[in-house]
């Protein structure tokens, strides 16, 4: 294969995510349920035979941080490989949200050139690559719905039920960095075991997203970012809301695909919204 097009790269939502402390290294230890979406940018990579990695298509930011990018070249670097690539990335996901666009363009990145390269990486040593690129990225890499713990690279697949969300996002970009700094950060969230997120059996359309623990980063995000505070105000009249990852995109869990749609037609000017629904898991995990 020299070639693959339209290679989908989905978008995450965090079910709840905690904040259980410090690290000496910088970030925090989390834990989390990742779900996957079907909100998906798109990616066409073609094999260059003279080395070079060329980026065409959308780019959000500066060009040389772009993740796909720079997950291309890393992976060039540590295999030593002599082709090159074209990758060309639309845009669906908005950056900044929390939704994991740029690492998970990053992971399909990674997968597909494995193929395209012949490269024969097994996911674990991709996983490893997709770490250096970001703490969300191996996520993306090992392709099924899971429960993350460490920096979110310690991965357990789950089984999620099907799903319907309404997602919105409040056009505002969140720094990460700037949320997990934030003196009023809480940071001691006490670890719970996998086994009592698995008691629930994954049924998010039965349960709603209240039953599975709270996002410690939002007090902060609401805080410092008032068209979250009134996004999540909006949703909570679907149901409980909760924000994904730094934010700032919003969810909430509804009972069906229309009713997901009949709040997306609902919102006010100036969001933007979807009605997804849960992936049981990376349409690339077969690769
Ligand atoms: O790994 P990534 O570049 O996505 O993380 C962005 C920033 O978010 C990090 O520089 C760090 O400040 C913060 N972070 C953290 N703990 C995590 C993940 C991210 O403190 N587990």
């Amino acid at each position: 294969m020299e070639r693959a097009f339209a290679l989908p790269a989905p978008a995450k939502l965090n079910l709840f995510l905690h904040v259980l402390g410090r690290r000496p290294d910088g970030y925090h230890d989390l834990q989390s349920v990742f779900a996957l979406i079907d909100l998906t940018d798109w990616i066409d990579i073609e094999r260059r035979d003279d080395g070079v990695i060329e980026r065409q298509g959308d780019v959000v930011g500066a060009p040389e941080a772009d993740l796909a990018l720079r997950a291309a070249r890393l992976l060039q670097q540590q295999t030593h490989c002599s082709y090159g690539a074209r990758i060309r990335v639309t845009k669906r996901i908005p950056a900044g949200a929390g939704l994991g666009g740029g690492s998970s363009d990053a992971a399909t990145t990674l997968v597909a050139l494995n193929r395209i390269w012949q490269l024969r990486l097994d996911r674990t040593r991709l996983a490893e690559l997709a770490l250096q690129l970001g703490a969300d990225v191996p996520f993306f890499v090992h392709g099924s719905n899971a429960f993350a713990e460490g920096r979110g690279e310690r991965l357990t697949p789950i089984a999620l039920g099907p799903a319907h969300y309404v997602v919105i996002w409040p056009q505002v970009a969140v720094s990460t960095k700037e949320i997990f700094e934030d003196p009023g950060l809480t940071r001691n969230t006490k670890a719970t075991k996998m086994a009592d997120f698995a008691a629930a059996g994954g049924d998010i359309a039965a349960l709603g997203v209240s039953c599975f623990g709270r996002n410690d980063l939002e007090a902060v995000a609401r805080r410092r970012y008032p068209e979250i505070d009134r996004a999540l105000a909006h949703l909570a009249a679907h149901g409980a809301a909760r924000m994904t990852g730094s934010g700032s995109a919003v969810f909430t869990v509804t009972r069906s695909a229309d009713a997901a749609t009949a709040a997306v037609a609902s919102l006010p000017g100036g969001w933007q919204g979807w009605a997804v629904q849960g992936l049981p898991q990376h349409p690339l995990l077969p690769w």
